[in-house]
C-alpha cells in the first residue's frame, strides 16, 4: 500500500479526535476536517496542530469536496460525521438550519460518496478508501430513521465503484466525552452488563459484538482494519475492533 495520507470528516467528534490523534501520533499523514463556520474553528486549529494534524476546513459542497480530494489526493476518508435528537433539538430552539438523521447523518456521507466519486472519474489515480462508521443493525428496511439511514449510505458505498468499509459498533461512549448523553450511557452500561454473564456462559462472541467501545479503543480498531489489514469491501463488526 501506498504510504497512507487519512482525510477525517467529523474530526471534532468523539471518535474523530480520538482518530486524528492516534493517526497523528504514528506518524501517518492526517487532515482533519472542520467545517468553515465552526464557532470554535481557531480552538480546534490550536488542538489539531499540537497533535500533528492539518486542519482542513472545505465546506459542505459536492464540488469543492471533490477538487479538495483532488489536491489532497488521500488514501482513506474517514466519514465520522452525525447528529443526535438533542443536537436537532437545540438546532431547533436557536433556530439555525435543520439538524436530523436525513440532513446530516445522510446528507453529509451522501455527499462525501459523490465527491470521492467525481474525483476519482476526474482522475482515476485518486482512488481513496471510503471508511463509514455505521451502527450495528443498520439496513433499509427498517422505520427506524437511525438505522435506515445507515443502510441507504452503506448501499450507496456498495454501489460507489470505490474501495470501501463500513464499520458497525454498538454504542461509543467513555467519560472523556465533551457531551454528557446520559441514556446513551445508561443504555450501554445496561447492555455491557447484561452481556457479562451471556459471556460466562459461552456467548463471548456476542459481547464483543455488542458490548460499548471507548473512542481511544475505537480509534485503534479503525487503525488496524484500515491501515493494517487492507482488505476492503466489507461490513467490519465491532469484534473485529478490539
Ligand atoms: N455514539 C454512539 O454510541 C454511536 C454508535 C454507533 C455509531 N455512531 C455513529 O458514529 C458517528 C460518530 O459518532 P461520535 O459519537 O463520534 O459523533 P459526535 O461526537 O457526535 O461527533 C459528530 C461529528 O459530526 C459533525 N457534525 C454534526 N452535525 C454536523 C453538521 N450539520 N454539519 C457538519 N458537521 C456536523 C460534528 O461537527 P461539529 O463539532 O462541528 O458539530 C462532529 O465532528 C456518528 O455518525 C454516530 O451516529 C455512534
Amino acid at each position: 500500500m501506498s504510504r497512507p495520507r487519512v482525510f477525517v470528516a467529523g474530526a471534532t467528534g468523539y471518535t474523530g479526535r480520538h482518530l486524528v490523534r492516534s493517526c497523528a501520533a504514528r506518524g501517518v499523514e492526517t487532515v482533519a476536517h472542520v467545517r468553515p463556520d465552526s464557532p470554535r474553528l481557531a480552538e480546534w486549529r490550536r488542538d489539531f496542530a499540537a497533535m500533528d494534524a492539518a486542519v482542513d476546513t472545505t465546506p459542505w459542497e459536492r464540488g469543492a469536496m471533490a477538487d479538495m480530494l483532488r489536491r489532497r489526493r488521500p488514501t482513506h476518508v474517514f466519514m465520522l460525521v452525525g447528529t443526535t435528537r438533542a443536537r436537532g433539538r437545540r438546532a431547533a430552539r436557536a433556530r439555525r438550519p435543520a439538524e436530523t438523521y436525513t440532513s446530516v447523518d445522510y446528507a453529509l456521507p451522501h455527499l462525501l460518496i459523490a465527491a470521492a466519486t467525481d474525483a476519482a472519474v476526474r482522475d482515476p489515480s485518486v482512488r481513496p478508501v471510503l471508511v463509514y462508521l455505521s451502527g450495528v443493525g443498520a439496513r433499509e428496511d427498517t422505520r427506524n430513521a437511525y438505522l435506515r439511514v445507515r443502510g441507504v449510505v452503506e448501499r450507496e458505498l456498495r454501489e460507489s465503484g470505490l474501495p470501501w468499509l463500513a464499520v458497525r459498533p454498538s454504542f461509543i461512549t467513555g467519560g472523556d466525552r465533551e457531551e454528557r448523553r446520559p441514556l446513551e450511557r445508561a443504555a450501554a452500561a445496561a447492555i455491557d452488563l447484561l452481556l457479562v454473564p451471556l459471556a460466562l456462559l459461552g456467548a463471548r462472541r456476542l459481547r464483543a459484538r455488542y458490548a460499548s467501545l471507548h473512542g481511544a479503543e475505537l480509534a485503534d480498531g479503525l487503525m488496524r482494519v484500515t491501515l493494517d489489514d487492507g482488505r476492503v469491501g466489507r461490513v467490519v463488526t465491532a469484534d473485529e475492533l478490539r
